[in-house]
């Protein structure tokens, strides 16, 4: 498949991260009272342990306006100097307005536009992307990219099969140019609309609005045919990764750091085996477990904060959800 390579002026990095979680923890044993589930089972087929859940009350805007403040900051910059705020989420805190909007009013970035992208898991690595594109051609110089859920408000705690594998979070990043070849090296997004019904949840649109019934029958939780997304996922971080690479111009042996969706370690672990990268992971889910679109930028800001990913590191992000979607990056590290 052939994409346009825009013409930059520029290039586009990430200049500052930050990330925030509920504190409320629910272990793989809560689960045991809750579901037909054990701990073994959960460890054994996913690697989580643990997850964070929403306190009631507690919107999506809210955690991404905490992970928004902590990039700002470690940016050095303040919410006025924002162009545009893109926030990827399928658990807005309604269906409009955006969320964007919503932590666009709280942060007080009195000069940005704001949207929200829905790309399931990918929508970190879409929104990264657009962002980049903006800022590498001139359009923008200050783009502010969040990725945040509440996850648990739209799954069923009675299917054992969906609810022991997600959590709530959000992650932020500050894009800003830089000089080209630096930065944000290459994208790649990609989807199948055809494979949606894998991962869908069904009610609550124009195609079967909210009703006593679909409430009744649980339609505003979300459905997914585990294995059959399990068997795309392997196959699409390949893909993804080994795409964005011959774009970038570099081989498997130069990244030195991989930040995959955090869905299953198995999956992970699979996909690494296939791409020779085991040694290069960088995983979160045993305390996390699935955030969706919080997934990489939460491990994004860990790895970072940590000092695990350093400056000039070679920096893979791949990622695959709900559309289906799927999507890769490669950045070169630089703060
Ligand atoms: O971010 C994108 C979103 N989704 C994903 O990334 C999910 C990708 N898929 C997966 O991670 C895995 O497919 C799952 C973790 C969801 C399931 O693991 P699996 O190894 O594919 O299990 P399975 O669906 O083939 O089910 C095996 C058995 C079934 O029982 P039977 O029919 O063999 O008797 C399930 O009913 O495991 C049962 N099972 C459970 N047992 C205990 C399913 N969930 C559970 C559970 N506890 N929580």
């Amino acid at each position: 498949m052939k994409t346009r390579t825009p013409n930059p002026i520029r290039g586009a990095r990430i200049a500052g991260t930050g990330s925030a979680v509920p504190e409320r923890i629910l272990t793989n044993f809560d689960l045991e009272k809750m579901v037909d589930t054990s701990d073994e089972w959960i460890v054994e087929r996913t690697g989580i342990k643990e997850r964070r859940i929403a306190a009631e009350g507690t919107v999506t805007s809210d955690l991404a306006k905490e992970a928004a403040l902590k990039a700002l900051d470690d940016a050095g910059m303040t919410a006025d100097e924002l162009d545009l705020i893109i926030v990827a989420t399928v658990t807005p805190d309604t269906i409009f307005p955006s969320c964007a909007c919503v932590v666009q009013g709280e942060i007080g970035a009195k000069n940005a536009a704001a949207f929200d992208i829905s790309a399931g898991c990918t929508g970190f690595v879409y929104a990264l992307s657009v962002a980049r594109d903006l800022v590498a051609s001139g359009r923008y110089d200050n783009i502010l990219v969040i990725g945040a859920e509440i996850l648990s408000r739209i799954v069923d705690w009675q299917d054992r099969n969906t609810c022991v594998l997600f959590g709530d979070g959000a992650g932020a990043a500050v894009i800003r140019p830089c000089a080209y070849g630096e930065g944000i090296i290459e994208c790649v997004l990609r989807s199948d609309g055809s494979r949606g019904d894998v991962l869908v949840l069904p009610a609550g649109g124009s195609g079967m609005p909210a009703s006593c019934e679909t409430v009744k029958s649980k339609l505003h939780y979300i459905q997914m045919k585990g294995n059959l997304v399990y068997r795309f996922a392997v196959r699409v971080m390949v893909e993804g990764a080994m795409e964005v690479l011959e774009k970038a111009n570099l081989r498997k042996e130069d990244i030195d750091y991989v930040i995959p969706h955090q869905a299953n370690q198995r999956l992970i672990d699979l996909a690494a085996e296939r791409l020779g990268t085991q040694d290069k992971i960088y995983s979160n889910i045993a305390r996390l477990g699935n955030t969706s679109a919080a997934s990489i930028p939460i491990a994004l800001d860990e790895a970072a904060r940590s000092g695990q990913v350093k400056d000039g590191d070679i920096v893979l992000l791949v990622g695959f959800g709900a559309g289906l979607t799927w999507g890769s990056a490669i950045l070169k590290w630089s703060k």
